[in-house]
């Protein structure tokens, strides 16, 4: 698929297909998401790519701050990514102080590149993704024994689509472009 193309129609995709998602084409994804730009080239972005059908409900029942819509994403996918990152390095310097005004602001800019590249990536195989922003972060990290040096960045589900939704509307372009 060409750039434009893949950015153009990429949409978030809340129902799949029954198929099944390889190690490999995970693997394919990730390894793509890697090349997302980092600060300093720190990669503090990782994943843990949910299989297990009852740890991946266990997430859905428990872990979207009670959000049913989501619950029922995560259900319906049939891997569930959990971005993590890796906190206080993204950001900040070598002695842990902050680099400039915005403190850890890095870390969450450094996680949604890399959160779009891999729905980019994934979008170019076949396989449609979505971002959740409504998730419980304390109870997920509970589940999956993470501690304080790490945060859950976003959940995104992932599975191979059958129709893709309609683009919601765009501001015009007057809206979101001054050039001086
Ligand atoms: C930070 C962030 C959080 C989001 N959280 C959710 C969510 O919790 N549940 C959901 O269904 N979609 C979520 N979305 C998807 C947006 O609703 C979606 O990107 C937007 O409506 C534009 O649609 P498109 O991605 O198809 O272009 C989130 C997207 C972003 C970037």
């Amino acid at each position: 698929m060409e750039t434009k193309d893949c950015i153009l129609s990429r949409r978030s995709i809340r129902t799949y297909s029954d198929k099944e998602i390889s190690n490999e084409t995970i693997e394919e994804i990730v390894r793509t998401a890697q090349f997302a730009p980092s600060w300093k080239n720190s990669q503090t972005v990782s994943y843990v790519a949910i299989k297990d059908e009852k740890l991946k409900s266990e997430i859905a029942q428990n872990c979207v701050c009670g959000f049913e819509w989501n619950t029922n994403i995560i259900n319906r996918s049939k891997v569930l990514m959990v971005q993590i990152t890796a906190n206080g390095i993204s950001g900040y310097n070598p002695d842990g102080t902050p680099t400039t005004a915005k403190g850890s602001h890095w870390q969450s800019f450094d996680a949604g590149l890399n959160a779009q590249t891999l729905c980019l990536a994934a979008f170019n195989l076949g396989i449609g993704s979505v971002i959740l922003g409504i998730i419980d972060e304390p109870e997920i990290k509970k589940l999956l024994n993470l501690g304080d040096e790490y945060s859950i960045s976003t959940l995104i589900p992932l599975g191979y689509y059958e129709d893709v939704p309609q683009a919601p509307t765009r501001k015009p372009l007057s809206e979101v472009l001054t050039i001086m």
